[in-house]
């Protein structure tokens, strides 16, 4: 049996501050998962929605983060598939705090709740909901969310395609998908020094972001480009990126953002434009999040999704916070920030 009440670290208000206080053990509803949690990872939206209304947080003090691991502890009543201490990840639901990953329990919708394979940790497991959703909707789903590759009829070998910002999580894994789906050539806007990892995942070719400014990222892609560019992905989501990423999309091309609006002038150019908010738990995310979380597990074991480079964090819920500075300071470069909760 879980205990009834669990450590759990919440924010107080947008533009408050976070503190660690007991809160409930939830129990799961029928067709739910209650999950022991063993690892979780940080987002920039876990830094970001302190100082910035989202209009998925409805209620505070809230528990954040939304990358969850862990072991399966109470099966809800109607769930098939599933039994107490199969290893389990999924994407948290920021939105309710019952569903939250900087905490010792969770519950989940058992359609989003995906088996972690023997060949992946929970640590790395933690690494992938968040940021392989916002590189899936982009890439994979259907228009208008994204570009549709997951049903495209068409091959892309042939076709080249530009990452700005490789080795962001978000980046890394349009890598992973891009070489999935064929393109012969895959360009990675990275630090001089992810060269060789970004290429071990499958970029081609590295554009060095500390030789070469944003403002010139045009001129220096072209010389790189070896065939038609169809998608360029600004996996960073800033202004400044998503101007420098609509520059370098060609006419008729495919450009998407990570940021949650468009900030750019596509002009007449015929070029479409995707910025997928990567939330299954919306109702116009829910049933393409559940095709993803079906493939998940198989893509993991078989080597298509190889997981983020952890750092682990100390055991315990206050790392979180230097670690959420440290994102915000930009001082995280190509690993995924990883915390633990304290064990029960
Ligand atoms: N729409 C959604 O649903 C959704 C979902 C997930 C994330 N996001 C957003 O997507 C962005 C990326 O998230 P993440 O978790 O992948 O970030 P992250 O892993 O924390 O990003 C850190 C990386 O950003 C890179 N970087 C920073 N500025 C850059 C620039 N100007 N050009 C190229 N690279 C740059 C750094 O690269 P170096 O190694 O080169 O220093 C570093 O490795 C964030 O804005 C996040 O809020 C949106």
């Amino acid at each position: 049996m879980p205990p009834t009440t669990q450590k759990a670290l919440l924010l107080e208000r947008v533009n408050g501050e976070f503190y660690t206080s007991a809160r409930p053990v939830p129990k799961p509803a029928p067709g739910e998962l209650l999950v022991k949690i063993q690892a979780f990872a940080l987002n920039p939206v876990d830094y970001k929605i302190q100082h910035s209304d989202f209009f998925f947080m409805k209620h505070f003090p809230a528990v954040l983060g939304s990358d969850i691991a862990g072991d399966v502890e109470v099966v809800g009543e109607g769930v098939q598939g599933w039994a107490k201490g199969d290893r389990v990840f999924f994407q948290g639901n920021l939105a309710d705090s019952d569903y939250a990953a900087f905490q010792q329990y969770a519950l989940v919708p058992s359609d989003l709740a995906i088996k972690c394979p023997e060949n992946t940790s929970y640590e790395q497991a933690s690494t992938i909901p968040v940021a392989f959703m916002a590189a899936a909707y982009g890439l994979l789903a259907p228009e208008p969310m994204g570009a549709g590759l997951y049903d495209a009829q068409v091959k892309f070998s042939g076709s080249s395609a530009f990452v700005l910002g490789g080795s962001t999580s978000v980046g890394q894994y349009v890598i992973q998908l891009l070489k999935f789906h064929g393109f012969s050539q895959i360009i990675a806007y990275a630090s001089g020094h992810q060269t060789q990892f970004l290429k071990s995942l499958g970029a081609t070719d590295v554009i060095d972001r500390k030789k070469v400014p944003l403002d010139d990222l045009p001129v220096a892609l072209e010389q790189h480009l070896t065939n038609e560019l169809k998608i360029t992905y600004d996996a960073v989501g800033s202004p400044e990126t998503q101007q420098a990423g609509n520059l370098c999309t060609l006419p008729g091309g495919i450009l998407i953002s990570t940021m949650p609006h468009k900030t750019v002038d596509l002009g007449d150019f015929g070029k479409k434009f995707f910025n997928p908010m990567a939330v299954v738990y919306l109702p116009e995310c829910r049933e393409f999040g559940r095709v993803i979380c079906g493939n998940l597990e198989e893509w993991l074991r078989t080597g298509v999704v190889i997981p983020s480079i952890v750092e682990a964090l100390p055991v315990g819920l206050e790392p979180v916070l230097s670690g959420l500075e440290r994102l915000r300071n930009n001082q995280v470069s190509g690993v995924k920030l990883v915390g633990r909760p304290d064990p029960v």
